[in-house]
């Protein structure tokens, strides 16, 4: 039963709940402290937004402090916003809970929009995105695997086009897995993670190579069934694939190269990203991300080798522009409630994902909302650990999810998971982000 499985707390001994909040967050808070010096040192920055600065920052390290003590967690001041209310009245729902013992996605969903409270309530500071900077400059850092996975693409969308006119069946889905496994494995670099990662980890993560030989470590892979749903379907007139984007940089190239393949293939009809409407989980895509990368493309500085790229950043663009691909945002996306609420609270966008050919849920975090956080044992079925979006939903949703935290489902059985224990002890495969699962679920 959906109502018995417990959602993980900061609490919880031996959690990724607990590391994170113990150690993680504080830090999250700091550089959020130290981006909006640096911003404020800045030469051409009015006075009186420098000014201002100093209280921002204040605010900001009192948060900071308050994990640190392990303080209780305190109504939302108003900001204006009107999703205050909904915040407040979700916090006292729970009742009396503190950083280091509260549920876990309510805790760090909180705290993101704690930060974006004080901005909000400025003057200077309103769109200010706290976590640009380092957004930007770890784009940069990947530039290698960008210009691999460009030429690789230019490649693919001739395969593409060879395997149509030959309709080799084969060698169509060899190109679905592929664009997927790329979109999947882009999730693996999200910045909140990175403070543990160096930047040949990271390096290793990423390029093509790297993620043939990552296909072993999909713990849960239904490739072969989206393939199926793809091919009966594919008569449909209108296919229109949403994709609720996860992270800025590296994965939002990558998806974006999935959106541009599902269209050049023909899968889909039409795709529709789904951005943040504020800064989120450090590294989450807002609306102005997608400029930032468009920008990073085109420039000769960071790109120097233009080859590729520059064959294949006007195709993306145009893409863009003809609406093919298209950008949206929900303010449900940024509240600390799971997708099992999704229904009641946020009803038009649910219907609209029914209406979806295809709804693709990027990344850890869409992917502890889909199961609720929800500490299932690792062989129940991804389709129960959906709940409401699970049987009879009428939502097609599949999951492309590298393991970053407590919660994995649909492990095909107990001897498989046992066999991930041994190889990667201490619940490594559900955590450290070298494991992952491509979860499909009809909703029929
Ligand atoms: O602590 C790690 C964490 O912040 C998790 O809370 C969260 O699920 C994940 O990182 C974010 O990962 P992603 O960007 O894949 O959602
Ligand atoms: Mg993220």
């Amino acid at each position: 039963n959906v109502h018995d499985v417990r959602a993980v707390w900061t609490s919880e001994e031996g959690s990724m709940a607990k590391e994170t909040a113990e150690t993680r967050w504080a830090k999250i808070i700091q550089g959020t402290v130290d981006d909006i010096g640096e911003t404020a040192a800045a030469e051409d920055v009015d006075n009186q937004k420098r000014v201002e600065s100093i209280a921002i920052q204040i605010a900001l390290k009192e948060i900071k402090e308050n994990i640190k003590q392990n303080k209780a967690l305190t109504p939302l001041q108003d900001d204006g916003k009107p999703d205050i209310q909904e915040w407040n009245k979700q916090l006292a729902a729970i009742g009396g809970c503190s950083w280091i013992n509260c549920p876990w996605l309510f805790g760090e969903c909180y705290m993101y929009r704690r930060i974006q409270r004080i901005l909000n309530s400025s003057k200077h500071w309103k769109n200010y995105d706290v976590f640009k900077r380092q957004k930007d400059s770890t784009f940069v850092k990947s530039r290698a695997a960008v210009a691999e996975l460009a030429s690789r693409y230019v490649q693919v969308v001739a395969d593409t086009t060879l395997a149509q006119t030959e309709s080799k069946e084969e060698a169509k889905k060899v190109l679905f897995i592929e664009m997927t496994e790329i979109a999947l494995w882009g999730n693996a670099t999200d910045l909140s993670l990175l403070a543990n990662l160096t930047l040949e980890d990271l390096q290793k993560l990423q390029g093509s190579e790297a993620i043939q030989k990552s296909q072993r470590n999909i713990v849960d892979n239904d490739t072969d069934d989206v393939w199926g749903y793809l091919q009966r379907t594919a008569g449909q007139t209108s296919r229109q694939i949403d994709i609720v984007l996860d992270n800025a940089g590296f994965e939002l190239f990558t998806d974006v190269l999935y959106a541009a393949y599902l269209l050049d293939s023909g899968i889909s009809t039409s795709v529709r990203l789904h951005a943040k409407e504020f800064p989120w989980f450090v590294s989450d895509v807002t609306a102005s991300d997608v400029d930032s990368l468009f920008e990073h493309l085109d420039s000769g500085e960071c790109f120097p080798d233009r080859e590729y790229l520059d064959q294949l950043v006007p195709r993306l663009r145009k893409l863009f522009q003809s609406g093919a691909i298209t950008i949206t945002s929900d303010p449900f996306w940024t509240t600390p409630f799971s997708f099992h609420e999704m229904p009641s609270k946020a009803p038009a966008l649910f219907k609209e994902l029914q209406n979806s050919y295809m709804v693709i849920f990027k990344g850890d975090l869409n992917y502890r909302k889909l199961t609720r956080d929800g500490l299932w044992p690792h062989i129940t079925t991804y389709e129960e650990a959906l709940g409401p979006l699970g049987k009879q939903s009428g939502v097609k949703i599949l999951a492309l999810r590298t393991n970053k935290s407590d919660v994995c489902v649909g492990v095909s059985n107990q001897s498989k998971v046992d066999r991930l224990n041994e190889e990667a002890p201490g619940g490594a495969w559900i955590r450290n982000g070298k494991y992952a699962v491509v979860s499909f679920n009809e909703g029929q």
